[in-house]
């Protein structure tokens, strides 16, 4: 079963005649991807990744992840952006947002150096505590400053608990394939390294071993993660009107064209908050540039139907709503009739709560259109790897073409250096002299 669009919502905000006429521009922008790709260079690895992946280096991530989930009780996944988004992501999804708790079978995964707050680290650390303990380092550079913190305590950690000969093999860092500081770090104490491969962006990292290796280290089938991506990428590959994916891309553009520069995407279900966590970030570094681009938010319903859905019902039409509807959530729970009926649910006694979650949804969608406020429904078959790869590269696909029908390249972020050069200068980094005497100025310091 493949992931499919309903426009069926869309009719009032938009017409057929509007796809055709924008359609060009969606062939331009497939023209320019396979223009591109296969070249090694423009960020665009990742098209064909789910066919070409380095089957030797596949293997050694299966194999480390068994090693990795027979000797430790704790792994903590170090990295940042899309250097870790994807791996929390389908983690979350495929398994569990319960995965620690509920999986006695795999270790505990936790995500370090995603923040510069001490905090958030001392927890982790103190969670560690007393667990068998491997680290996973993901960082194409070696050089961001909150990964770089987490590492430098995580192995201080590990050379205390086991020494530094057997911390060696509790060390692994996916990074740059031969230029970059913790690649080079990494060969010269031992590390086992595995490779983010130079045109392939952190947002779009998700099938190479930066995604892979903690997804595999979960206990998840990552043949069939791979096995969803390549059927998604077969299937997208075609530039024609049929394909859901660029399809989608062609309708967020148009929305976009007529003032809904907002795009929120909605779940039903809790497991994909990361997943929407992921989603922002491809698509905001994808398109936030040059003055453009749709700003993406994101919401789980129905929780935020008690915040956020009176915006989305009554306030500024900014906005249109891109819906995932997963068709099977697993297993159902269903409700039971209570004496009394105090509170008066007991017309839902006897049924799933499935079925209640899915009239939220249809009342929802009927609402919010009511509303005027455009949706976009992409049903997705369900929760499974293979269904979690077809989505994860529908999604990549769809940001790469609206980038390019946007006008804007999607494969670089340049607005994300403002603030790390900031950040340097007013912590002193070498380099930076002049611009510290500036800022400090402006602070008032
Ligand atoms: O998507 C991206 O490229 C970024 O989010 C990076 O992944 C993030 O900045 C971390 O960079 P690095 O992998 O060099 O530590």
């Amino acid at each position: 079963m493949a992931i499919s669009l309903n426009e069926k919502y869309l009719k009032k905000f938009l017409s057929d005649s509007e796809v055709d006429k924008i359609w060009p521009q969606v062939e331009a922008a497939h023209k320019t991807i396979y223009e591109k790709s296969g070249y090694g260079n423009d960020f665009l690895g990742w098209v064909d990744l789910p066919f070409n992946y380095d089957k030797e280096e596949y293997e050694r991530v299966k194999a480390a992840a068994k090693r990795i989930r027979s000797n430790s009780k704790a792994v903590v996944v170090i990295g940042i952006g899309g250097s870790y988004l994807g791996a929390r992501a389908a983690i979350e999804y495929i398994k569990s947002p319960f995965h620690n708790e509920l999986d006695k079978e795999s270790p505990d995964i936790y995500f370090a150096g995603n923040s510069i707050s001490p905090a958030y680290l001392n927890g982790i650390i103190k969670l560690c505590d007393g667990k068998d303990l491997t680290v996973i380092t993901v960082s194409k550079s070696g050089t961001t400053v909150e990964p770089g913190i987490a590492f430098r305590a995580f192995r201080k950690i590990l050379n205390e608990k086991y020494g530094e000969a057997e911390a060696k093999k509790r060390i692994y860092c996916v990074t740059d394939k031969c230029r970059g500081a913790l690649k080079k770090f990494a060969d010269e104490q031992g590390f086992e390294t595995f490779v983010i491969p130079d045109d392939v962006g952190g947002r779009y990292s998700m099938f190479t071993p930066g995604g892979l290796l903690p997804i595999a280290v979960a206990g998840v089938d990552i043949d069939e993660l791979m096995r969803g991506a390549k059927d998604a990428a077969e299937r997208y590959s075609k530039c024609d009107k049929d394909n859901a994916c660029y399809r989608y891309a062609a309708l967020r553009n148009i929305l976009y064209r007529k003032g809904r520069s907002v795009e929120m995407l909605v779940g039903y279900e809790p497991a994909l908050l990361q997943t929407a966590e992921w989603f922002k970030q491809l698509y905001g570094e994808s398109e936030g540039k040059d003055q453009k681009g749709i700003f993406p938010a994101s919401a789980i319903f129905s929780t935020d139907l008690h915040s956020l859905g009176q915006y989305i019902q009554d306030g500024s039409k900014i906005m249109f709503e891109t819906v995932l509807n997963v068709e099977n959530g697993g297993d159902d729970y269903y409700i039971e009739k209570v004496c009394g009926d105090f509170d008066g649910l007991n017309y839902l006694a006897d049924r799933g709560m499935s079925e209640v979650n899915r009239k939220a949804y249809e009342g929802t969608v009927l609402a919010h259109t009511a509303g005027n406020t455009p949706n976009i429904i992409i049903n997705v078959p369900g929760m499974s790897a293979y269904d979690y790869g077809c989505l994860i590269y529908f999604f990549e696909k769809a940001a790469g073409i609206s980038g390019y029908m946007l006008g804007v390249n999607p494969f670089d972020q340049p607005g994300v250096e403002s603030y790390k050069k900031n950040m340097f200068a007013l912590l002193g980094k070498k380099g930076f002299e002049d611009m510290r005497e500036k800022l400090e100025k402006e602070l008032g310091e």
